[in-house]
């Protein structure tokens, strides 16, 4: 058993108006907003974070968003800031997920700049990294976690490395329908832990909560959240309805 409280996210995607946002909050908050053995955190777009985070005040479900600039203020275009996400109450963001990566060119260096300015400013960055299907066929997955982590937490002090939630996410698992085997992702997840204590140490490494994420659903969490260092999911697909949401807390509230 671990002393670490699973952890379950729902990562909206570009999906969802601020209305359509408040209603599946509302459904959440109705049938987990109470959950205290899970840490649950809602990450609706950015048109919707303050919407949603009036919807769950109150409530033990958190706020977070899917990115954010890592600069304080200043001439980007379309981009927001950590302290404007601090502002409207939220506690958690997104960085480096893999659409981020390969769809908008966010290398190493600009996630760990990212990472930096989350914990600067009190937000706890839910920290994604993963393997493409031609780096796993080629036996490389191991290697690119590595590069991701040391080069994604450079410079994250122990102290602050605590705040971090670390997001195991296959490419080739993501919105596919295809999800790691157990073994696939206990194998990759515990390899980071390693990784973890080398950075940080143990004491630190055994508190950070290393989450899965692609294609996870009710049918397929139980065994992956069974597994000794899979701390919970970040969730895509089976996140835009409460219905399948909730099945995901209620399973990691049952892991004991
Ligand atoms: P799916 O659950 O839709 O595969 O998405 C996973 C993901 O990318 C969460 O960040």
């Amino acid at each position: 058993m671990s002393s670490r409280k699973k952890f379950i996210a729902g990562n909206w995607k570009m999906n969802k108006t601020p209305a359509d946002g408040v209603a599946l909050v509302n459904d959440i908050v109705a049938a987990v907003g109470k959950q205290s053995d899970v840490d649950v955190v809602v990450c609706p777009p950015f048109t919707g974070l303050e919407s949603a985070g009036k919807a769950l005040d109150g409530s033990n479900v958190k706020l977070g968003a899917q990115n954010m600039h890592f600069e304080a203020s200043g001439a980007f275009t379309g981009e927001v800031s950590a302290a404007m996400l601090r502002s409207i109450f939220a506690t958690h963001v997104i960085l480096g997920h893999s659409e981020r990566r390969t769809l908008f060119g966010e290398t190493d260096e600009v996630v760990n700049k990212k990472v930096l300015a989350a914990l600067k400013n009190q937000l706890r960055p839910i920290f994604c990294i993963g393997e493409t299907l031609a780096e796993r066929e080629s036996g490389a997955t191991l290697k690119v976690v590595q590069t991701q982590v040391e080069r994604g937490l450079d410079g994250v002090s122990k102290e602050l490395a605590t705040q971090i939630v670390v997001a195991y996410e296959p490419v080739w698992a993501i919105g596919t329908g295809k999800v790691a085997t157990t073994e696939q992702a206990q194998e990759v997840h515990a390899f980071i832990r390693g990784l973890l204590v080398k950075l940080f140490g143990d004491a630190v490494a055994q508190k950070v909560r290393i989450l899965y994420g692609g294609s996870m659903k009710p049918a397929n969490a139980p065994e992956l959240l069974a597994q000794k260092d899979i701390d919970g999911g970040l969730i895509g697909g089976a996140s835009l309805e409460a219905r399948s949401f909730v099945e995901l807390v209620t399973a990691a509230a049952a892991i004991k």
